[in-house]
Protein backbone atom coordinates (compact mmCIF):
# COMPACT_ATOMS: atom_id res chain seq x y z
CA UNK A 1 0.00 0.00 0.00
CA UNK A 2 1.19 3.41 -0.85
CA UNK A 3 0.64 6.78 1.02
CA UNK A 4 1.47 9.86 1.34
CA UNK A 5 4.17 10.95 3.84
CA UNK A 6 2.06 12.01 7.04
CA UNK A 7 1.94 15.09 8.01
CA UNK A 8 1.40 16.66 11.49
CA UNK A 9 -1.30 19.25 12.24
CA UNK A 10 0.56 22.43 11.20
CA UNK A 11 2.22 21.24 7.63
CA UNK A 12 -1.45 20.31 6.77
CA UNK A 13 -1.56 23.53 6.48
CA UNK A 14 1.97 24.89 5.60
CA UNK A 15 3.20 26.11 9.27
CA UNK A 16 4.77 25.27 12.54
CA UNK A 17 2.15 23.33 14.96
CA UNK A 18 1.06 24.90 18.10
CA UNK A 19 0.41 22.82 21.38
CA UNK A 20 -1.92 22.89 24.18
CA UNK A 21 -0.22 25.09 26.87
CA UNK A 22 -1.16 22.06 29.90
CA UNK A 23 -0.90 18.45 30.33
CA UNK A 24 -3.29 15.57 31.29
CA UNK A 25 -3.51 14.66 35.24
CA UNK A 26 -6.88 12.86 34.95
CA UNK A 27 -9.41 11.85 33.00
CA UNK A 28 -13.03 10.90 32.27
CA UNK A 29 -14.03 8.22 30.05
CA UNK A 30 -16.05 8.07 27.30
CA UNK A 31 -19.10 5.66 26.82
CA UNK A 32 -18.76 4.53 23.13
CA UNK A 33 -22.59 3.89 22.00
CA UNK A 34 -23.94 1.62 18.56
CA UNK A 35 -26.27 3.41 16.17
CA UNK A 36 -29.52 1.18 17.49
CA UNK A 37 -28.29 2.67 20.69
CA UNK A 38 -28.43 5.84 19.66
CA UNK A 39 -31.39 5.73 17.31
CA UNK A 40 -33.23 5.31 20.67
CA UNK A 41 -31.44 7.80 22.44
CA UNK A 42 -32.45 10.06 20.00
CA UNK A 43 -36.45 9.46 19.56
CA UNK A 44 -36.56 9.68 23.42
CA UNK A 45 -34.90 13.11 23.10
CA UNK A 46 -37.91 14.07 20.47
CA UNK A 47 -34.75 14.58 18.23
CA UNK A 48 -33.71 17.36 20.25
CA UNK A 49 -30.07 17.30 21.58
CA UNK A 50 -30.78 19.48 24.39
CA UNK A 51 -33.02 16.22 25.90
CA UNK A 52 -29.97 13.98 25.21
CA UNK A 53 -28.61 11.87 28.10
CA UNK A 54 -24.84 12.82 28.62
CA UNK A 55 -24.27 9.45 28.97
CA UNK A 56 -25.52 8.74 25.75
CA UNK A 57 -23.36 10.91 24.24
CA UNK A 58 -19.47 10.76 22.88
CA UNK A 59 -17.55 13.69 22.21
CA UNK A 60 -20.10 16.78 23.80
CA UNK A 61 -20.16 19.83 21.67
CA UNK A 62 -23.16 21.21 22.99
CA UNK A 63 -21.91 24.07 24.49
CA UNK A 64 -19.05 25.53 25.60
CA UNK A 65 -20.99 27.05 28.70
CA UNK A 66 -19.81 25.45 31.87
CA UNK A 67 -18.07 22.71 30.35
CA UNK A 68 -14.92 24.08 30.91
CA UNK A 69 -11.42 21.76 32.31
CA UNK A 70 -10.42 23.95 35.48
CA UNK A 71 -6.77 23.59 36.27
CA UNK A 72 -4.94 22.23 39.49
CA UNK A 73 -4.66 25.33 40.30
CA UNK A 74 -8.58 26.37 40.42
CA UNK A 75 -9.34 22.59 41.57
CA UNK A 76 -6.62 23.50 44.78
CA UNK A 77 -8.64 27.10 45.19
CA UNK A 78 -11.90 24.88 45.43
CA UNK A 79 -10.54 23.67 48.86
CA UNK A 80 -9.87 27.58 50.18
CA UNK A 81 -13.69 28.18 49.97
CA UNK A 82 -14.80 30.75 52.82
CA UNK A 83 -18.63 29.77 53.09
CA UNK A 84 -19.34 32.44 54.90
CA UNK A 85 -23.28 34.16 54.47
CA UNK A 86 -21.51 37.30 54.47
CA UNK A 87 -18.09 38.94 53.37
CA UNK A 88 -16.53 35.40 52.27
CA UNK A 89 -12.87 36.17 51.32
CA UNK A 90 -13.32 34.48 47.65
CA UNK A 91 -15.63 37.69 47.17
CA UNK A 92 -12.50 39.87 47.47
CA UNK A 93 -10.20 38.22 45.61
CA UNK A 94 -13.15 37.95 42.36
CA UNK A 95 -13.32 41.69 43.09
CA UNK A 96 -9.60 42.04 42.76
CA UNK A 97 -9.37 39.86 39.68
CA UNK A 98 -12.25 41.52 38.37
CA UNK A 99 -10.97 45.25 38.55
CA UNK A 100 -7.51 43.93 37.57
CA UNK A 101 -8.33 42.36 34.39
CA UNK A 102 -11.82 43.65 33.06
CA UNK A 103 -11.21 47.33 34.98
CA UNK A 104 -14.75 47.79 35.96
CA UNK A 105 -15.12 49.72 39.62
CA UNK A 106 -17.92 47.80 41.12
CA UNK A 107 -18.35 44.04 40.96
CA UNK A 108 -22.05 41.62 41.88
CA UNK A 109 -21.50 37.91 41.92
CA UNK A 110 -24.33 36.01 39.91
CA UNK A 111 -25.08 32.52 39.93
CA UNK A 112 -24.52 32.59 35.96
CA UNK A 113 -24.89 35.29 32.92
CA UNK A 114 -28.58 35.46 32.67
CA UNK A 115 -28.66 35.99 36.42
CA UNK A 116 -26.73 39.41 35.39
CA UNK A 117 -28.71 39.92 32.59
CA UNK A 118 -31.79 39.45 34.81
CA UNK A 119 -30.78 42.52 37.09
CA UNK A 120 -29.19 44.66 34.51
CA UNK A 121 -32.15 44.59 32.57
CA UNK A 122 -34.68 45.27 35.38
CA UNK A 123 -32.62 48.17 36.74
CA UNK A 124 -31.52 49.70 33.84
CA UNK A 125 -34.55 49.46 31.12
CA UNK A 126 -38.20 50.88 30.97
CA UNK A 127 -40.91 49.46 29.64
CA UNK A 128 -41.00 50.57 25.94
CA UNK A 129 -37.84 51.75 25.65
CA UNK A 130 -35.35 50.44 22.56
CA UNK A 131 -32.36 48.22 23.53
CA UNK A 132 -29.97 48.16 20.39
CA UNK A 133 -27.56 45.42 20.25
CA UNK A 134 -25.13 43.35 17.53
CA UNK A 135 -27.75 40.85 17.01
CA UNK A 136 -29.11 39.16 20.05
CA UNK A 137 -28.59 36.28 22.60
CA UNK A 138 -31.50 34.27 23.28
CA UNK A 139 -31.42 35.06 27.07
CA UNK A 140 -30.03 38.06 27.07
CA UNK A 141 -32.91 39.36 24.34
CA UNK A 142 -35.63 37.48 26.87
CA UNK A 143 -34.55 39.65 29.86
CA UNK A 144 -34.37 42.74 27.95
CA UNK A 145 -38.14 41.82 27.09
CA UNK A 146 -39.24 40.44 30.33
CA UNK A 147 -38.31 43.69 31.47
CA UNK A 148 -40.07 45.71 28.66
CA UNK A 149 -37.48 46.72 26.29
CA UNK A 150 -37.69 46.43 22.61
CA UNK A 151 -35.05 44.83 21.26
CA UNK A 152 -33.41 46.39 17.99
CA UNK A 153 -30.49 44.62 16.42
CA UNK A 154 -28.00 46.81 14.62
CA UNK A 155 -25.18 44.41 13.46
CA UNK A 156 -23.33 44.98 10.39
CA UNK A 157 -24.88 43.34 6.87
CA UNK A 158 -21.76 40.91 7.01
CA UNK A 159 -23.26 39.66 9.97
CA UNK A 160 -25.94 38.20 8.48
CA UNK A 161 -23.73 36.69 5.30
CA UNK A 162 -22.13 33.35 6.47
CA UNK A 163 -19.91 33.92 3.55
CA UNK A 164 -18.67 37.06 4.12
CA UNK A 165 -14.89 37.25 4.86
CA UNK A 166 -15.49 41.10 7.10
CA UNK A 167 -12.88 40.34 9.85
CA UNK A 168 -15.35 42.12 12.42
CA UNK A 169 -18.60 40.70 11.68
CA UNK A 170 -19.46 41.45 15.18
CA UNK A 171 -19.35 45.35 15.25
CA UNK A 172 -22.50 47.32 15.40
CA UNK A 173 -23.01 49.26 12.28
CA UNK A 174 -22.86 53.03 13.76
CA UNK A 175 -25.45 54.32 10.98
CA UNK A 176 -28.03 52.40 11.78
CA UNK A 177 -27.91 53.21 15.78
CA UNK A 178 -27.35 56.49 15.12
CA UNK A 179 -30.70 56.42 12.67
CA UNK A 180 -32.07 54.45 15.92
CA UNK A 181 -31.81 57.56 17.92
CA UNK A 182 -32.78 60.05 15.53
CA UNK A 183 -36.24 58.07 15.00
CA UNK A 184 -36.45 57.61 18.73
CA UNK A 185 -34.78 59.99 20.57
CA UNK A 186 -32.14 59.26 22.67
CA UNK A 187 -34.28 59.45 25.55
CA UNK A 188 -36.08 56.64 24.89
CA UNK A 189 -32.63 53.79 24.28
CA UNK A 190 -32.39 52.32 27.66
CA UNK A 191 -28.56 51.41 26.47
CA UNK A 192 -26.73 49.99 23.69
CA UNK A 193 -25.86 45.90 24.16
CA UNK A 194 -22.73 45.38 23.16
CA UNK A 195 -21.53 41.44 22.57
CA UNK A 196 -17.86 40.66 22.41
CA UNK A 197 -17.39 38.04 19.62
CA UNK A 198 -21.50 37.26 18.96
CA UNK A 199 -22.04 33.86 19.46
CA UNK A 200 -25.32 33.60 17.30
CA UNK A 201 -23.38 35.24 14.30
CA UNK A 202 -20.86 32.24 14.79
CA UNK A 203 -18.86 34.14 17.30
CA UNK A 204 -17.45 37.03 15.13
CA UNK A 205 -15.35 40.15 17.04
CA UNK A 206 -15.99 43.58 17.74
CA UNK A 207 -12.57 45.59 16.61
CA UNK A 208 -11.81 47.76 18.91
CA UNK A 209 -12.20 50.97 16.66
CA UNK A 210 -16.02 50.05 16.59
CA UNK A 211 -16.35 50.17 20.60
CA UNK A 212 -14.46 54.10 20.31
CA UNK A 213 -16.61 55.37 17.84
CA UNK A 214 -19.80 53.62 19.79
CA UNK A 215 -18.39 55.22 22.95
CA UNK A 216 -18.06 58.66 21.27
CA UNK A 217 -21.62 58.37 20.09
CA UNK A 218 -22.69 57.19 23.52
CA UNK A 219 -21.33 60.37 25.28
CA UNK A 220 -22.50 62.78 22.02
CA UNK A 221 -26.15 61.51 23.32
CA UNK A 222 -25.97 60.21 26.85
CA UNK A 223 -26.56 56.94 26.57
CA UNK A 224 -25.22 54.16 28.40
CA UNK A 225 -22.84 51.34 26.59
CA UNK A 226 -23.00 47.90 28.32
CA UNK A 227 -20.70 44.82 27.44
CA UNK A 228 -21.94 41.18 27.45
CA UNK A 229 -18.06 40.05 28.09
CA UNK A 230 -19.14 36.39 28.18
CA UNK A 231 -16.80 35.93 25.31
CA UNK A 232 -14.72 39.16 25.67
CA UNK A 233 -11.45 37.13 26.01
CA UNK A 234 -11.73 35.69 22.90
CA UNK A 235 -12.65 39.03 21.02
CA UNK A 236 -9.31 40.48 22.41
CA UNK A 237 -7.62 37.60 20.39
CA UNK A 238 -9.05 38.58 17.36
CA UNK A 239 -8.12 42.15 17.97
CA UNK A 240 -4.68 41.29 18.56
CA UNK A 241 -4.32 38.94 15.58
CA UNK A 242 -6.47 41.35 13.15
CA UNK A 243 -6.35 44.71 14.08
CA UNK A 244 -3.77 47.44 13.22
CA UNK A 245 -1.60 48.58 15.89
CA UNK A 246 -2.34 45.68 18.45
CA UNK A 247 -0.71 42.76 16.95
CA UNK A 248 2.63 43.04 19.97
CA UNK A 249 0.21 43.66 22.35
CA UNK A 250 -1.23 41.01 25.35
CA UNK A 251 -4.43 39.76 25.60
CA UNK A 252 -5.06 41.03 29.04
CA UNK A 253 -3.97 44.74 28.12
CA UNK A 254 -6.32 44.39 25.05
CA UNK A 255 -9.21 43.24 27.01
CA UNK A 256 -8.84 45.66 29.34
CA UNK A 257 -8.51 48.52 26.92
CA UNK A 258 -12.05 47.00 25.39
CA UNK A 259 -13.62 47.45 28.55
CA UNK A 260 -12.65 50.47 29.52
CA UNK A 261 -14.91 52.19 26.78
CA UNK A 262 -18.13 50.67 28.38
CA UNK A 263 -19.83 51.64 31.35
CA UNK A 264 -20.27 47.97 32.73
CA UNK A 265 -20.82 44.51 31.66
CA UNK A 266 -22.38 41.34 32.16
CA UNK A 267 -20.81 38.28 32.24
CA UNK A 268 -20.85 34.29 31.73
CA UNK A 269 -17.94 33.30 33.67
CA UNK A 270 -19.10 29.95 32.62
CA UNK A 271 -17.25 30.53 29.06
CA UNK A 272 -13.98 32.77 29.13
CA UNK A 273 -13.86 32.53 32.55
CA UNK A 274 -12.82 28.85 32.82
CA UNK A 275 -15.71 27.62 35.51
CA UNK A 276 -18.21 25.43 35.56
CA UNK A 277 -20.83 28.20 37.16
CA UNK A 278 -20.89 31.36 37.81
CA UNK A 279 -21.60 35.11 36.47
CA UNK A 280 -20.75 38.67 37.43
CA UNK A 281 -22.36 41.97 36.89
CA UNK A 282 -19.80 44.70 37.12
CA UNK A 283 -20.00 48.85 36.84
CA UNK A 284 -18.06 52.15 37.17
CA UNK A 285 -21.66 53.95 38.56
CA UNK A 286 -21.88 53.90 42.00
CA UNK A 287 -25.81 54.61 42.00
CA UNK A 288 -26.06 52.06 39.58
CA UNK A 289 -23.86 49.63 41.93
CA UNK A 290 -26.61 50.66 44.86
CA UNK A 291 -29.41 49.24 43.12
CA UNK A 292 -27.81 46.12 41.60
CA UNK A 293 -26.63 45.82 44.99
CA UNK A 294 -29.73 45.88 46.52
CA UNK A 295 -31.49 43.85 43.64
CA UNK A 296 -29.22 40.72 43.52
CA UNK A 297 -30.16 39.90 47.26
CA UNK A 298 -33.81 39.41 45.92
CA UNK A 299 -33.36 37.19 43.07
CA UNK A 300 -29.67 35.39 43.57
CA UNK A 301 -28.45 36.25 47.21
CA UNK A 302 -26.54 38.43 49.79
CA UNK A 303 -23.91 40.80 47.36
CA UNK A 304 -20.88 39.28 48.34
CA UNK A 305 -21.96 35.70 47.04
CA UNK A 306 -24.53 36.50 44.62
CA UNK A 307 -26.21 32.38 44.01
CA UNK A 308 -22.25 31.14 44.48
CA UNK A 309 -20.75 29.61 46.81
CA UNK A 310 -17.26 30.68 48.07
CA UNK A 311 -15.17 28.07 46.40
CA UNK A 312 -17.17 28.95 42.96
CA UNK A 313 -15.68 32.38 43.42
CA UNK A 314 -12.00 31.46 43.73
CA UNK A 315 -12.30 29.23 41.32
CA UNK A 316 -13.72 31.85 39.15
CA UNK A 317 -11.16 34.66 40.58
CA UNK A 318 -7.97 31.84 39.17
CA UNK A 319 -9.82 31.10 36.10
CA UNK A 320 -10.15 34.54 35.20
CA UNK A 321 -6.22 35.05 35.01
CA UNK A 322 -5.46 32.08 33.61
CA UNK A 323 -7.97 33.05 31.05
CA UNK A 324 -6.20 35.95 29.97
CA UNK A 325 -2.63 33.97 29.38
CA UNK A 326 -1.62 34.94 25.97
CA UNK A 327 -1.09 30.86 25.13
CA UNK A 328 -3.94 29.76 26.41
CA UNK A 329 -6.39 31.92 24.38
CA UNK A 330 -3.91 30.89 21.34
CA UNK A 331 -4.42 27.34 21.65
CA UNK A 332 -8.09 27.52 22.48
CA UNK A 333 -8.34 29.34 19.66
CA UNK A 334 -6.26 27.42 17.00
CA UNK A 335 -8.25 23.94 18.32
CA UNK A 336 -11.59 25.73 16.74
CA UNK A 337 -9.21 27.11 13.85
CA UNK A 338 -8.07 23.41 13.03
CA UNK A 339 -11.66 21.83 13.12
CA UNK A 340 -12.89 24.73 10.61
CA UNK A 341 -9.72 24.18 8.28
CA UNK A 342 -10.76 20.55 7.72
CA UNK A 343 -14.33 21.03 7.39
CA UNK A 344 -13.79 24.35 4.77
CA UNK A 345 -10.74 22.20 2.96
CA UNK A 346 -13.37 19.46 2.25
CA UNK A 347 -16.13 21.80 1.03
CA UNK A 348 -18.10 21.75 3.87
CA UNK A 349 -20.21 24.73 4.02
CA UNK A 350 -19.59 26.49 7.26
CA UNK A 351 -19.94 30.15 8.38
CA UNK A 352 -16.98 32.09 7.90
CA UNK A 353 -14.25 33.51 8.83
CA UNK A 354 -14.45 30.89 12.02
CA UNK A 355 -14.94 32.34 15.30
CA UNK A 356 -13.70 31.80 18.57
CA UNK A 357 -15.71 29.27 20.52
CA UNK A 358 -17.14 27.14 17.66
CA UNK A 359 -18.00 25.95 14.32
CA UNK A 360 -21.17 26.81 12.69
CA UNK A 361 -22.39 24.68 10.05
CA UNK A 362 -24.48 26.26 7.19
CA UNK A 363 -27.27 24.18 7.33
CA UNK A 364 -29.47 25.57 4.35
CA UNK A 365 -26.90 25.31 2.19
CA UNK A 366 -26.11 22.01 3.52
CA UNK A 367 -29.57 20.78 3.25
CA UNK A 368 -31.09 22.77 -0.03
CA UNK A 369 -33.85 20.48 -0.10
CA UNK A 370 -35.26 21.26 3.21
CA UNK A 371 -37.64 24.31 3.87
CA UNK A 372 -36.12 26.19 6.82
CA UNK A 373 -39.24 25.37 8.83
CA UNK A 374 -38.52 21.71 8.25
CA UNK A 375 -35.83 22.94 10.71
CA UNK A 376 -32.50 22.13 8.82
CA UNK A 377 -29.91 23.28 11.33
CA UNK A 378 -32.00 20.90 14.32
CA UNK A 379 -32.10 17.87 11.42
CA UNK A 380 -28.17 18.49 10.97
CA UNK A 381 -27.99 18.12 14.69
CA UNK A 382 -29.87 14.76 15.29
CA UNK A 383 -27.96 13.60 12.21
CA UNK A 384 -24.91 14.32 13.76
CA UNK A 385 -25.58 12.21 16.69
CA UNK A 386 -26.95 9.63 14.96
CA UNK A 387 -23.51 8.54 13.10
CA UNK A 388 -21.14 9.09 15.69
CA UNK A 389 -22.78 10.06 19.16
CA UNK A 390 -21.27 13.74 18.82
CA UNK A 391 -23.98 16.32 20.30
CA UNK A 392 -23.99 19.77 18.55
CA UNK A 393 -27.24 22.00 18.77
CA UNK A 394 -29.42 24.38 16.84
CA UNK A 395 -29.28 27.93 16.14
CA UNK A 396 -31.83 28.62 13.85
CA UNK A 397 -35.13 29.06 13.52
CA UNK A 398 -35.82 26.84 16.52
CA UNK A 399 -33.63 28.93 18.41
CA UNK A 400 -34.81 32.03 16.69
CA UNK A 401 -38.35 31.58 18.51
CA UNK A 402 -41.58 33.92 17.58
CA UNK A 403 -42.30 37.08 17.40
CA UNK A 404 -43.72 37.89 20.75
CA UNK A 405 -46.78 40.21 18.70
CA UNK A 406 -47.88 38.46 15.55
CA UNK A 407 -47.06 34.92 17.15
CA UNK A 408 -45.33 33.81 13.81
CA UNK A 409 -42.05 32.57 13.34
CA UNK A 410 -39.36 34.44 13.28
CA UNK A 411 -36.96 33.31 9.98
CA UNK A 412 -33.72 33.90 10.68
CA UNK A 413 -30.77 34.25 7.90
CA UNK A 414 -28.69 31.89 9.48
CA UNK A 415 -29.96 28.54 9.89
CA UNK A 416 -26.72 26.91 11.59
CA UNK A 417 -25.50 24.16 13.42
CA UNK A 418 -22.96 24.40 16.39
CA UNK A 419 -20.50 22.62 17.19
CA UNK A 420 -19.03 24.21 20.36
CA UNK A 421 -15.64 23.37 21.59
CA UNK A 422 -15.11 23.07 25.59
CA UNK A 423 -11.95 24.86 26.65
CA UNK A 424 -8.92 22.74 27.80
CA UNK A 425 -11.63 19.29 27.00
CA UNK A 426 -11.16 17.53 23.94
CA UNK A 427 -7.62 16.59 21.90
CA UNK A 428 -6.50 17.26 18.08
CA UNK A 429 -7.73 13.30 17.56
CA UNK A 430 -11.32 14.14 18.56
CA UNK A 431 -11.59 17.29 16.27
CA UNK A 432 -10.37 14.55 13.75
CA UNK A 433 -13.30 12.18 14.81
CA UNK A 434 -15.50 15.19 14.20
CA UNK A 435 -14.48 16.40 11.04
CA UNK A 436 -15.45 12.47 9.41
CA UNK A 437 -18.41 12.32 10.82
CA UNK A 438 -19.89 15.97 9.68
CA UNK A 439 -17.73 15.17 6.11
CA UNK A 440 -20.12 11.33 6.30
CA UNK A 441 -23.63 13.15 7.11
CA UNK A 442 -22.13 15.74 4.17
CA UNK A 443 -21.77 12.81 1.70
CA UNK A 444 -25.62 11.60 2.63
CA UNK A 445 -26.82 14.59 2.53
CA UNK A 446 -29.00 14.28 -0.57
CA UNK A 447 -31.34 11.82 1.10
CA UNK A 448 -31.95 13.47 4.33
CA UNK A 449 -35.69 14.58 5.62
CA UNK A 450 -36.89 17.20 8.04
CA UNK A 451 -38.58 17.48 11.01
CA UNK A 452 -41.56 19.16 11.84
CA UNK A 453 -42.18 20.10 16.06
CA UNK A 454 -44.54 18.54 17.94
CA UNK A 455 -44.34 20.27 21.25
CA UNK A 456 -43.32 23.97 21.95
CA UNK A 457 -42.45 25.24 25.16
CA UNK A 458 -43.46 28.99 25.52
CA UNK A 459 -39.93 30.64 26.78
CA UNK A 460 -36.81 29.35 24.77
CA UNK A 461 -38.48 27.28 22.85
CA UNK A 462 -35.31 25.34 21.87
CA UNK A 463 -34.25 23.85 24.89
CA UNK A 464 -37.26 21.48 25.29
CA UNK A 465 -39.12 21.24 22.23
CA UNK A 466 -39.35 17.95 20.60
CA UNK A 467 -39.53 16.90 17.45
CA UNK A 468 -40.24 14.10 14.41
CA UNK A 469 -38.83 12.94 11.00
CA UNK A 470 -41.42 13.94 8.56
CA UNK A 471 -42.27 11.55 5.97
CA UNK A 472 -41.72 8.68 9.19
C1 LIG B 1 -23.24 35.64 24.66
C2 LIG B 1 -23.93 35.04 25.85
N1 LIG B 1 -24.48 35.84 26.76
C3 LIG B 1 -25.12 35.35 27.83
C4 LIG B 1 -25.25 34.00 28.05
C5 LIG B 1 -26.04 33.50 29.23
O1 LIG B 1 -25.22 32.96 30.19
P1 LIG B 1 -25.63 31.72 31.13
O2 LIG B 1 -25.80 30.53 30.26
O3 LIG B 1 -24.46 31.59 32.06
O4 LIG B 1 -26.87 32.10 31.85
C6 LIG B 1 -24.67 33.13 27.14
C7 LIG B 1 -24.80 31.67 27.34
O5 LIG B 1 -24.65 30.85 26.45
C8 LIG B 1 -24.00 33.65 26.00
O6 LIG B 1 -23.43 32.85 25.08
Amino acid sequence: MTHDTPKTMGQQFGRRSWAEPWKIKMVERLRMTTREERQRALSEAGFNTFLLRSDDVYIDLLTDSGTNAMSDEQWAGMMLGDEAYAGSRNFYHLEEALRKYYGYKYVVPTHQGRGAEHLISQVAIKAGQYVPGNMYFTTTRLHQELAGGIFVDVIVDHAHDPDSLHPFKGNIDVGKLEALIKRESAAQIAYVSLAGTVNMAGGQPVSMANVKELRALCDKHAIKLYLDATRMVENAFFIQEREEGYAKKPIADILKEFCGYTDGAWMSAKKDNLVNIGGWLAVNDWTLFEELRNLVVVYEGLHTYGGLAGRDMEAMAIGIAESVEDAHIRSRIGQVRYLGELLTDWGIPIVQPVGGHAIFLNAKAFYPQLKQIEFPAQTLAAELYLDSGIRSMERGIASAGRDAKTGDHYYPKLELTRLTIPRRVYTQAHMDVVAESVKAIFDMRGTTRGLKMIYEPKYLRFFQARFERLGA
